[in-house]
Parts: structure tokens; sequence; C-alpha cells
């Protein structure tokens, strides 16, 4: 197709390193719908005869019934899809396919199917984050009660609640749906019409094109346009962070699915057996979503390299823009796919979970803030008091909670029964009232209030 002043044949070693169908012939699809816009806008404007220009629709709509029946033909001298789609119009309708490619470029074209599926990505990953947070609503609304240790440097801190600890997952990931949904409005502007990078001299429409292919307006700079993948690095770096707290969420039910831990029974449908240990539930699912987040991040890198230093306008290096997007965007769906439905099923164990967080004193805040609140002692000062009461319990061999009163006022006068009844793991998060804090009532109102934005959407 671009033979002309051309005497010999590339080596085979040129047209291997060239391809790229075996990769970007998932862009079809979109490709197809574009060429359709562009021939639509060429008949309209005059620039193609209507004739030719409803033959090429029509041929493009039998590529594509084609393409979707299975019937992609692959050939790597025809290097990638818009070769292979104008190339089977070609045999289909005969030289009027050869009309298609007035006023546009392989540069332009690529850019704007791939934005297609770019966009069409950040749609699939908000539907499969809103999934993730209905499940994690769900969990967290049975469980808005269920206390566990909330942990500082993994040491037991302050007892919590495990329908608190899940909505801080739900956090990430409304943060994370605002990446993606922002990453799609910025995106929204149609490349078509900019042709190989400096625009064309025929009178095409790019308000009318970029409409047909619902994006917001034509880009503004031809330039930019075919040179542009800041979109697909906002996708990724979108990706990137998702996958990130998906990871965070999978090693907690790695540790949380482990003997020591126990807090959590993984069902049949998430383990995996061992083939020498029979003994064996292995957390996989959870393990390789902690593992694909660190493949997402190199997709991320790859992107953000592959720009670094390229000069404008086009440059075949941004044919390999495509592997870590497509890469990215399976295993993220997996990932999400994977914790909603291990989310979903996950037996927890309330009894664990409340044994924990009742060992290592993590009361002690408790009964300092009490000092504080009720006696009037200056809160340093009931620190050091409730760390005196926390040493007479190691010594004594017993929780915070099973020293009598008389042990208590032993180390400081000014405690009295009142205190006692707060430094039950119930009390101390049933006193943590504050916004945002891990009180059940306040678990509630979170999910009542997460659930009324859902339905806004
Ligand atoms: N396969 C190419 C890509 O993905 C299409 C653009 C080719 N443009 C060119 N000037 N060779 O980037």
């Amino acid at each position: 197709m671009w033979g002309g002043r051309f005497a010999g044949g590339p080596a085979a070693v040129m047209r291997a390193i060239n391809a790229s169908i075996a990769v970007d012939k998932r862009l079809w699809r979109e490709d197809i719908a574009a060429s359709r816009a562009h021939a639509a806008m060429l008949g309209a404007q005059g620039i193609l005869s209507g004739e030719d220009a409803a033959a090429i629709g029509r041929g493009l709509a039998k590529v594509a019934d084609e393409i979707g029946a299975g019937k992609l033909v692959e050939d790597p001298a025809l290097e990638d899809i818009h070769m292979h789609v104008e190339h089977r119009l070609t045999e289909l309708i005969g030289p009027a396919a050869g009309r298609l490619h007035t006023a546009r470029s392989r540069n332009d074209q690529v850019a704007t199917d791939f934005k297609l599926w770019v966009r069409g990505a950040i749609d699939e990953a908000l539907a499969g984050i809103d999934a993730l947070e209905d499940v994690l609503l769900v969990r967290a609304d049975e469980h808005a009660d269920t206390v566990m240790p909330g942990f500082t440097h993994l040491q037991s801190g302050q007892p919590v609640t495990l329908g608190h600890h899940l909505l801080a997952y739900r956090e990430m990931l409304v943060r994370d749906k605002s990446r993606f949904a922002d990453a799609r409005k910025r995106m929204n502007e149609c490349p078509l019409g900019s042709a190989a990078l400096a625009g064309t001299g025929f009178p095409v429409d790019r308000t009318a094109t970029a409409r047909a292919l619902g994006f917001e307006r034509p880009n503004a700079n031809s330039i930019d346009a075919v040179s542009d993948r800041d979109f697909a690095i906002d996708y990724l770096h979108a990706a990137a962070l998702t996958a990130l707290h998906l990871s965070r969420l999978a090693e907690e039910i790695v540790l949380w699915a482990s003997q020591p831990f126990g807090f959590v029974r993984l069902p049949d449908a998430w383990s995996t057996g061992s083939s020498i240990m029979p003994n064996k539930r292995n957390p996989d699912a959870a393990e390789l979503v902690r593992g694909h987040s660190a493949r997402i991040v190199g997709d991320l890198v790859a992107l953000l390299i592959l720009l670094k230093g390229l000069p404008l306008a086009y440059a075949k290096d941004l044919q390999d823009d495509k592997p870590p997007l497509f890469d990215a965007h399976d295993l993220l769906g997996l990932s999400l796919a994977a914790m909603a439905g291990m989310i979903a099923d996950l037996d927890f164990v309330p009894e664990r979970m409340r044994a924990a967080a009742a060992a290592g004193h993590a009361t002690a805040t408790d009964l300092a803030d009490w000092l504080a609140r009720v006696a009037d002692v200056p809160f340093r000062e009931a620190h050091n008091i409730a760390g005196r009461a926390v040493v007479a319990a190691e010594q004594a061999g017993k929780p915070l909670d099973g020293l009598s009163l008389a042990q208590l006022q032993a180390i400081d006068g000014r405690i009295t029964k009142h205190a006692l009844s707060c430094l039950s793991v119930e009390a101390s998060v049933a006193s943590r009232t504050s916004a945002g804090g891990t009180a059940p009532a306040r678990v509630r109102e979170a999910i009542a209030a997460a659930r009324a934005a859902r339905s806004d959407r």
C-alpha cells in the first residue's frame, strides 16, 4: 500500500519487526467504526461521490461481520489492522476502496482507533470497580459491629470494626473511579482529520467525525493529535493505582487467611491445593492479584519511557504503545473480578478477630482518654499512667480489662470503677464516634452515604 517508490521488498526480519497485526487486531472494531465515520463524512462533504461513500460503508460493514465471525486472515505483509481492513475492503468492493484513505493517514487513524479503545477500557474499569465497591458495601454492612484489631506497624494498635476496615478500601476505589472518569473527560477529543501531522487540504468536517464517534470535539492541533499518548498514560496511571489498591487488599487476605491470623477462611472456590502438602489451602488468586499489580505498574513505566524523548510528531516507536495497554486492561479486569468474587465469598471468623483485638492491650488509649476526659489529667500524664497499667497487666499475665479496680488504683488513685467500663474492645469501638471514625453507628452512616452516592451516578 506504500510501495510506489520502492523497487525491492522488505527483508524478512524487517517485515517481522514491522508487523503489528498480532497485537493491534484487537482494534478492529474501533478501526472500522472510525473508517465508517470518515467515509460518511467524505461523502457528505462531496469529497467522495455518494455511491463510493455508500459502497465503502456497506463494504466496511461486511468486513466487520467477517472479522466478528473470526475470519480475519492475518498477513504480516499487511503490517497492521488498518491495512488488513482496507485490503479486505478492496477485495470486496474493488477500486472504490482506494478512496477511503483520502484526507487521512494511518497516523490520525491509529490515534483515533486507540483512543476509542482506551475510552472503552475506561468504561469497563469503571464498571468493574463499581461491582467490587458493591461487594465491599455488602460485607461492610454485615460486619459493621465485628471487632478486629486495627494495626499500625502491623502491631495491634486500637480495636476497629471490620466494616470500617473494608470501607477504607471503598474510599480508595472511589478515588480510582474519579481518576478514570477524569481521564475519560480529558481524552475525549478526536484526532481524525489531522492526517499525517499537518492536517489536510481537503474540506473535511472534523466536527462531524468527532460527533459520530462520540468525541466532544476534534483535537485542536494536528501535530499534537497524532503524537499524543497522554490518554493512554492517564489510563495506565489510573489502572496502576487501582491495581496497587487491590494488591494491598490482596495482601491482607493472604495474611488473614494464614493460620497465625485465622481471620478468614478461604472458600474452596477461591483456594488451590498443594501437590505435596495435603493440608494446604493456598490463596493463589489473592497472590496473583498482588503479583499482577507489579505488571500493571510495569506497563505504565513502559509507556512513560516509550514517550520520553520522542520528537514530534509520529514515530514508529508509538506502535509499541498497545501491548502495555492491552496487558494492563486484561490484568485489571481479571483482578477486579477476582477480588469481587473473593470478597463476596470470604468466610470471616469474628471470634478470631475479636480475640486478636483483645490481645495486646489495645484499649490502653481508651484508659488514657478516660483519664484525660473524666479525671482532667493532662493527656501526656494520662498516657504514662495507662502505660504503667499495661506493664501491670503484662506482669499479671492478664489483658488490660482483666485488672481489678484495686490494681488500677494502685497505679493511680484517680482511676474509678467507671474507667473499667471503657476497657472492653466493644466499648472502645463504640466510643470512636468522630466523623469518619470506627464506631458501628458511624460505619452504618458511611454505608448509607456510599449507597446513596452509588445510586446517584
Ligand atoms: N501500526 C501503526 C501504529 O500502530 C500505524 C501507524 C503507522 N504509521 C506510519 N507512519 N507508519 O502506530
